[in-house]
């Protein structure tokens, strides 16, 4: 892969142009940040951690009906990936509370949902990522009312699938980020990744975070809970 190939850079992913116009190839850098890039930092073996990690979810996503963009992984750090035209939101589903929710309506960190929680967020780094109703997804044409509820329909259910999963496996799915597109057909497809970047993963039995909190909050063992998050993920 040669720089003339480079798509775009973001943060913690590069996306190459393929010889198929219709896929490119998604690699995952080991840089890490936080609250809209001002914190920077570096984990380790992340880029393949989270490869991995993405690649395993989005195939068992795909074996229960989901879509997602995922062709196969090509290098340990990348995956080949359905070109997709991303809808300009973030969707949370939180079955626990913490980090945003809890600074924004007080909720303690840890309570239960009484029943899986949905929020938007605009995708603009300049903005701060801001919260956004449905009012505000109407006004801002961000996605039509149809593609919403479908968006709505795939998050939940998604989120049962992988909550069952990584129950399993001895951790608590408190909450994670998805994004979709649209590929070529007009399909509603789940784009970008599903990994300790975008989950918020804790321990079933002690409630040790396992993911990009002990980044953001400096708790150490940054790369330890990275790379237990793949061994459960690998777990048959
Ligand atoms: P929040 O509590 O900060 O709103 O985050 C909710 C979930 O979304 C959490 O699992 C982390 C993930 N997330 C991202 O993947 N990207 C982001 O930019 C943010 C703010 C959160
Ligand atoms: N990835 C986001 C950023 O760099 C935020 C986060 O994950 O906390 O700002």
């Amino acid at each position: 892969m040669t720089n003339e190939n480079k798509l775009y850079e973001g943060k913690a992913k590069i996306v190459w142009a393929t010889e198929n116009p219709d896929e490119v190839a998604q690699q995952f850098k080991d840089d890490a940040t936080a609250f809209d890039g001002k914190k920077k930092g570096q984990i380790a073996h992340k880029g393949v951690r989270n490869a991995r990690i993405s690649a395993i979810l989005f195939r068992l996503l795909e074996e229960n009906g989901i879509a997602t963009q995922l062709v196969d992984q090509i290098f340990e750090d990348t995956l080949l990936c359905k070109k997709l035209q991303m809808y300009p939101v973030e969707v949370v589903v939180r079955n626990y509370a913490a980090g945003s929710i809890c600074k924004r309506l007080g909720f303690e960190e840890g309570a239960r949902m009484k029943q899986p929680l949905l929020e938007f967020f605009l995708k603009d780094d300049s903005l701060g990522d801001p919260l956004v109703t449905d009012a505000h997804i109407e006004e801002l044409e961000l996605v039509s009312a149809e593609e919403r509820d479908e968006i709505k329909r795939l998050a939940l259910e998604i989120n049962a699938i992988l909550s069952e999963f990584f129950a399993d496996r001895g951790v608590m799915l408190v909450d994670f980020k998805l994004e979709f597109g649209k590929d070529s057909a007009g399909n509603i497809v789940l784009g970008d990744e599903i990994s300790p970047d975008t989950c918020r993963f804790w321990d079933a039995s002690t409630k040790k975070k396992l993911d990009k909190d002990r980044f953001r909050r400096d708790l150490g063992d940054v790369e330890a809970a990275y790379e237990e998050m793949l061994k459960r993920v690998e777990t048959k």
